[in-house]
């Protein structure tokens, strides 16, 4: 498993991730199967939100109930979760009070006394950014939030809340696989009138990512769509699945670890976050946090899956 620091951290992380927003209905031994297999893997990180699961921070509890983490195997592990959607609204809020409320109600959840990464959820149309920042301040001096990132934000959102935020924002996590993949595909076809791949749709976030460190952490990297199921086997996508089966074949990897390895070959550096609760998918997929594809192969799969290269 490849890991770096991540930048405006001391965190080791590995560049592929589990995310739990689907363990609520997993047994206890489901979901010790689960990390266990990730953490075999070298996958040391996971993903949580105060909303995944059927209730207030469902996933977050069923996770922590399952694993009864001892302190020193909560020290080993990374932790983040996030703030800011409300679920019954549905509308989003980064007030001072929702930010604080939901942070205390994870900590709770997850039976710990430090969340390593807390990021705001979807982008809050009402926010005040000098709310957010003392909220950062107060959890940052308590020690119940070490670092700080957003999810789903452009560069404009990220700009504003740094305005008034002090804490480094450290990653950005937004959906991205090799057919949702609009962060990558606008700026390969900027200017060309004719093709609605040219049109952006996010000013830009990748490159503003990497120009300030953030790291981009790719949520559903196998979903079609917009939860609409996997490309992977899917009949909508021979050609590409066609691509992906003959590069398994080659570096040896199962087809999830090529689909895998088109966001972790990418230069960014990015981290791949894992939705699946099957566990050899989450062994399969850790193989590809290193697999070298080369340039033709990664733009053979990126064509494949519907997009243009002018
Ligand atoms: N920040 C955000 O706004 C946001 C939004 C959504 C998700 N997330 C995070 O991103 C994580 C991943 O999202 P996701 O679950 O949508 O991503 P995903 O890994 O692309 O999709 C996993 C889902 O696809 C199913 N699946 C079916 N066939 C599969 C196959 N061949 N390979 C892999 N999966 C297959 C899985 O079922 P099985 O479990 O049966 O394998 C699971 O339900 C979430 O856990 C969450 O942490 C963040």
């Amino acid at each position: 498993m490849k890991t770096f620091t991540l930048p405006g951290t001391e965190l080791t992380v590995p560049n592929v991730v589990l995310g739990l927003m689907r363990i609520q209905e997993k047994t206890d031994e489901e979901v010790r199967t689960l990390v266990k297999t990730a953490r075999d893997a070298g996958i040391s990180f996971f993903d949580h939100a105060d909303v995944y699961g059927s209730g207030p921070h469902g996933c977050e509890k069923r996770f922590a109930e399952a694993m009864q983490l001892t302190s020193s195997e909560r020290e080993q592990i990374v932790l983040q979760t996030k703030a800011g959607i409300v679920r019954e609204g549905p509308y989003f809020d980064f007030s001072y009070e929702h930010i604080i409320e939901s942070v205390n109600g994870s900590l709770a959840a997850l039976g710990t006394d430090y969340i390593d990464i807390l990021l705001l959820h979807r982008p809050d149309a009402l926010v005040e950014p000098d709310e957010v920042a003392r909220a950062f301040d107060e959890l940052s001096a308590s020690g119940k939030v070490r670092s700080f990132g957003v999810s789903n934000h452009t560069p404009g959102q990220i700009e504003l809340l740094r305005k008034s935020v002090s804490q480094p924002v450290v990653a950005n996590q937004l959906q991205l696989s090799v057919t949702h993949a609009p962060l990558v595909a606008q700026g390969v076809a900027a200017n060309m009138q004719a093709l609605d791949q040219s049109i952006s749709r996010d000013s830009g976030t990748l490159d503003y990512c990497r120009l300030n460190d953030i790291t981009v952490q790719a949520w559903s990297p196998f979903q079609a769509g917009f939860f609409n199921g996997v490309f992977l086997g899917s009949p909508d996508y021979p050609e590409l699945n066609a691509v992906i089966d003959r590069l398994a074949a080659k570096y040896d990897v199962p087809a999830i670890a090529v689909a895998t390895a088109w966001i972790t070959r990418h230069p960014a550096q990015m981290q791949v976050v894992l939705g699946t609760t099957n566990p050899d998918r989450v062994a399969g997929a850790a193989l590809g946090s290193d697999v070298p594809l080369t340039r033709a192969e990664w733009y053979e799969m990126f064509r494949t899956a519907g997009y243009t290269v002018p």
